[in-house]
């Protein structure tokens, strides 16, 4: 039998969180400040599973019962029964802290509090809760049913079993979980500074265009996406905030100095695929080659 598991925060990644964890076997309740968000990121998941089954990736009554096990939890107090409470709320650390702080009161003892902060300090975060011990990062990748990795950090207060308990959860839904210290940006983000930060320097000093970095990148050095692709992937309104995050709390080691082109992208809206426009055109949800 597997856990109940909360989800707080029903976007991007909450639905992504949800989709692998039903499918493993556990309980999830969703929960969403805005009214009506949790039910829709239920129905989004069913139509994946669902998609999933007729492509024949997914037994049909897998699919069926993993649906099943999704529900809406209208309030945050019908979390109570939970195991483990994932949160994929706002990138803000003040609203995290006082959400861990809520769900600290209406939880068991027992329960453990994962984040899916990709830029604040797990520490920092666990700082403003009555039992830190019990609190780590879980930081998936978007999106989490494909990119099937996920960091776990142990903020300095976090007891180890709490590391175990989601390493061995992750890895029962078949990602693979690698542990990383909190540090700014942990591993993924703090290595992807070089990717991405030095590809924004590229294009600055007009050495290449996004299309022929990319296609070098990928081409030439294997990467799976370019960094531009990447970064119109995961959206500059996310991506954005992370590197101004990171660079502040290495203390503004000119390394990780984000690009002016970020804020200049960012007022004119050209945030990536969301916005249909980013380093690339996106017709119709469709990425244009450029000539
Ligand atoms: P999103 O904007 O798609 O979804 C956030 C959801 O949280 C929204 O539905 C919003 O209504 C809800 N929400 C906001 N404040 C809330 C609160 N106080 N209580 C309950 N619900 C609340 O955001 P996304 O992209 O899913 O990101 C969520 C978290 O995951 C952020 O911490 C982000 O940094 C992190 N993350 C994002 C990645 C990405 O590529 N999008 C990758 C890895 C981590």
């Amino acid at each position: 039998m597997g856990l109940t598991i909360g989800i707080v925060g029903t976007g991007t990644m909450g639905r992504g969180i949800a989709q692998i964890f039903a499918a493993s076997g556990n309980r999830i309740l969703l929960h969403d400040a805005r009214e009506g968000a949790a039910a829709e990121a239920r129905d989004f998941v069913g139509g994946m599973l669902a998609r999933l089954a007729e492509k024949g990736r997914m037994d049909a009554g897998d699919a069926k019962d993993a649906m099943n096990r999704i529900e809406v939890a209208g309030k945050l107090e019908a979390l109570a029964s939970c195991d483990l409470v994932i949160e994929a709320i706002v990138e803000k650390l003040e609203v995290k802290q006082e959400l861990f702080s809520k769900l600290e009161k209406i939880l068991s003892s027992h329960a453990i509090l994962a984040t899916n902060t990709s830029s604040l300090s797990v520490t920092a975060i666990a700082a403003g809760c009555e039992k830190p011990e019990r609190v780590a990062g879980y930081h998936f990748f978007n999106p989490v049913p494909l990119m099937k990795v996920v960091e776990v950090i142990p903020g300095a207060r976090t007891k180890p079993d709490v590391v175990d308990k989601l390493t061995g959860l992750a890895t029962e839904a078949g990602h693979k979980a690698v542990r990383a210290s909190d540090t700014p940006g942990f591993l993924v983000n703090h290595a992807g500074r070089g990717y991405v930060t030095e590809a924004l320097q590229l294009l600055r000093e007009r050495v290449a265009e996004p299309a022929d970095i990319d296609r070098i990148l990928r081409d030439a050095a294997g990467f799976r996406m370019g960094p531009f692709e990447l970064l119109d992937l995961t959206g500059l309104d996310v991506s954005g905030p992370v590197m101004a995050q990171v660079y502040k709390q290495f203390y503004q080691e000119p390394r990780f100095r984000p690009s002016p082109l970020i804020d200049q992208r960012l007022s004119a809206g050209l945030l990536g695929r969301k916005t249909g426009e980013g380093f690339y055109e996106y017709p119709d949800g469709k990425k244009a080659e450029p000539g």
